[in-house]
């Protein structure tokens, strides 16, 4: 163990315990490091990835200080959930990821459904939901050399054990535990695991078969697809029903008038 110096909090220097190299989790391809406090697991995975770690690299913090999700929103991450950013140097297009965000929400949502035989909801593109109630979120962050992935930090938020309710009110979405869903406290390790495991037995899967398996895998599942939905882009408002994914995991939606819309970004209700 050795200390580094990674922030300031109430204008203190604080210092946490770091494992100077990870500990391969039960797949043997992840190494993972964990910590007590950060200020944003992607954060502190992408400056690792830009020292060079290698794919399989995972950071876990119990909490986090600026936990973010998409469009720069908060992620309120008080003890008790699962912060965790996994990187990869996958051999694929940059316009992939979009396909390796729905499949990483396919993982988490396995491994919810394994660990507390709940069943989950996906909500394009990066949601997972209980009985409504956002459970997890996914913030996928890649660099890019001309039209390829270099890298890309898979960020997973789990609220597993605590309601982040009573530590911030920054919604967008009504949130929940999966403890209070399913009645009893959950071992964060083994969601951990289970997510791990699941993740890389898609990961491999896509990349023997084709990313195209993230399509079929997340339209599997009960998702956004036929349902009634408001659409919030940064340029308009749409309702409709959402009626296919395109080949990069776009969201097609049928509006009200009929026309089909491709939804390339921006916030989605369920409506129905
Ligand atoms: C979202 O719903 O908009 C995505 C939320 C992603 C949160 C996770 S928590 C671990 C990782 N570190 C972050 O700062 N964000 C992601």
């Amino acid at each position: 163990m050795f200390f580094i110096r990674l922030s300031q909090l109430n204008g203190m220097n604080y210092t946490i315990p770091q494992m100077k190299t990870g500990r391969k989790d039960k797949t043997g391809f992840f190494s993972v490091r964990r910590f007590r406090e950060l200020t944003s697991t992607n954060d502190v995975l992408k400056k690792l990835a830009e020292e060079g770690a290698p794919e399989g690299t995972v950071i876990v913090a119990q909490t986090q200080t600026r936990g973010r999700g998409r469009m720069d929103r908060t992620w309120i991450s008080p003890r008790g959930n699962l912060y965790m950013s996994v990187l990869l140097r996958p051999d694929f297009p940059a316009k992939d990821m979009l396909k390796l965000t729905l499949l990483s929400a396919c993982a988490a949502a396995d491994a919810i459904e394994k660990t507390t035989a709940l069943k989950p909801t996906l909500k394009w593109p990066n949601d997972i939901l209980i009985r409504g109630k956002k459970v997890c979120g996914i913030l996928c962050e890649g660099s890019f050399a001309k039209n390829a992935l270099q890298y890309l930090i898979i960020g997973i938020g789990v609220n597993v054990n605590t309601h982040p309710k009573a530590y911030g009110n920054a919604f967008l979405i009504e949130p929940a535990a999966l403890a209070d869903e399913c009645g009893k406290k959950l071992p964060l390790r083994l969601l951990e695991q289970t997510l791990l495991s699941s993740f890389l037995s898609h990961y491999r899967d896509a990349k023997k078969r084709g990313l195209f398996t993230a399509l079929e895998k997340w339209s599997a599942r009960p998702s956004t697809l036929h349902k009634e939905v408001r659409v919030k882009t940064s340029l308009r408002e749409i309702t409709g029903k959402a009626v296919d994914l395109d080949a990069n995991g776009f969201l097609i939606v049928q509006a009200k008038d009929g026309k089909k819309v491709r939804i390339m970004e921006g916030d989605v209700a369920h409506l129905s």
